[in-house]
């Protein structure tokens, strides 16, 4: 009886270990473990042996072999059909490396490498970056600056207007900011001085697109406040800036100006190593007006600020003669920089 038991088994591991699909398996399974398979016949007839201890023995060596057939179908079956898997990924493998040349690696856009630099410059001076909304009200755009509604200086700067009333305003009052000068305001009226901020964002015009305007471009705006501040402060800060942005052989200089928002008011140029003079921005003191906007004793602080194109910058510092073409894409262009 043991030896049929044993043999049973035997056979049964064997077929198991070559099956070679799932149909195999359940043949095995049925001729060994099934209600007429082997294993059952020769439960059946334990009760022809004699002794006790035969039966006994007999039963637990059925019982073994019927658990160790069982655990090998079993780990068979999942064998197969982790090789099935492995065996359907392999076909439905798609090659994507399939290229005739290796994709070159590409860069930021002109201007978003001249806006990055100058952030880190100005972080190296002390300065902390700030930003405000691109749709403005009018008080922040202008009134807030010093511009009255009927101020002439209004008319400089083609202003786009938009459909949306913002809470608590007047329709015609929300415009694309002409100028990144609104988040001097925002600023003052959100931190108490001592202010270092630099502001670049982006900016409107109504202008007809040609070889230096876009009616979209790019500002940064600085602006300082703290006790005691002079012009001597605008005029270094200015100078450690166009050293540490162009390079150790450039410099600068002020011109009187004119702006609303600031009282004196300046212009400020570059000068290139070859002598070249490139008109950057504007710059002054900031008017008292200005400062009791922003809920800022004008008596007790004083402050500058300073604003400048950052597009009109990159254009020249790369020598690009059209502006439209750094906005463009067109690869021919964009793969020289
Ligand atoms: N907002 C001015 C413009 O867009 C530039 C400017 C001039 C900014 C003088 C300033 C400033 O902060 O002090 O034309």
């Amino acid at each position: 009886m043991i030896d049929d038991i044993t043999a049973a088994r035997d056979d049964a591991l064997a077929a198991v270990a070559n099956a070679e699909n799932p149909d195999a398996i359940s043949a095995v399974e049925t001729t060994t473990l099934g209600k007429r398979g082997r294993l059952a016949t020769l439960k059946t007839q334990l009760g022809t042996l004699d002794t006790i201890d035969a039966k006994r023995e007999a039963g637990r060596a059925l019982n073994d072999a019927v658990t160790e057939v069982t655990a090998a179908v079993e780990r068979r079956r999942d064998a197969l059909r982790a090789a099935d898997d492995a065996a359907r990924i392999e076909s439905e493998r798609i090659d994507l490396t399939e290229t005739t040349s290796r994709p070159t690696r590409g860069h930021r856009h002109l201007v978003t490498q001249a806006w990055e630099r100058l952030e880190d410059v100005f972080v190296g001076l002390g300065f902390q970056v700030a930003e405000g909304p691109e749709v403005e009200s009018d008080w922040f755009n202008f009134e807030a600056l010093n511009m009255g509604e009927h101020h002439p200086a209004r008319n400089e700067f083609d202003t786009l207007f938009t459909d949306h009333v913002p809470p608590g305003g007047r329709p015609g009052s929300a415009v694309l900011r002409t100028h990144t000068s609104p988040v001097q305001i925002r600023t003052m009226l959100d931190d108490e001085p001592p202010i270092y901020i630099v502001a670049p964002g982006r900016v409107f015009r109504r202008d007809t697109p040609d070889a230096t305007h876009l009616p979209v471009f790019h500002q940064i705006e600085g602006l300082v406040v703290d006790e005691g501040i002079s012009m001597a402060h605008l005029a270094g800060t200015i100078e450690a800036f166009t050293k540490a942005f162009f390079g150790s052989d450039f410099t600068s200089r002020l011109r009187p100006s004119y702006f609303p928002f600031t009282e004196p008011s300046a212009e400020f140029d570059i000068r290139t190593p070859r002598g070249d003079w490139l008109e950057l921005g504007g710059c002054g003191m900031v008017h008292p007006n200005v400062l009791r906007h922003g809920g800022i004793d004008p008596e007790r602080w004083s402050g500058f600020a300073f604003g400048f194109g950052i597009d009109r910058m990159s254009k020249e510092r790369h020598g690009v003669v059209d502006i439209r073409e750094m906005f463009t894409d067109d690869i021919r262009f964009v793969e020289q920089f």
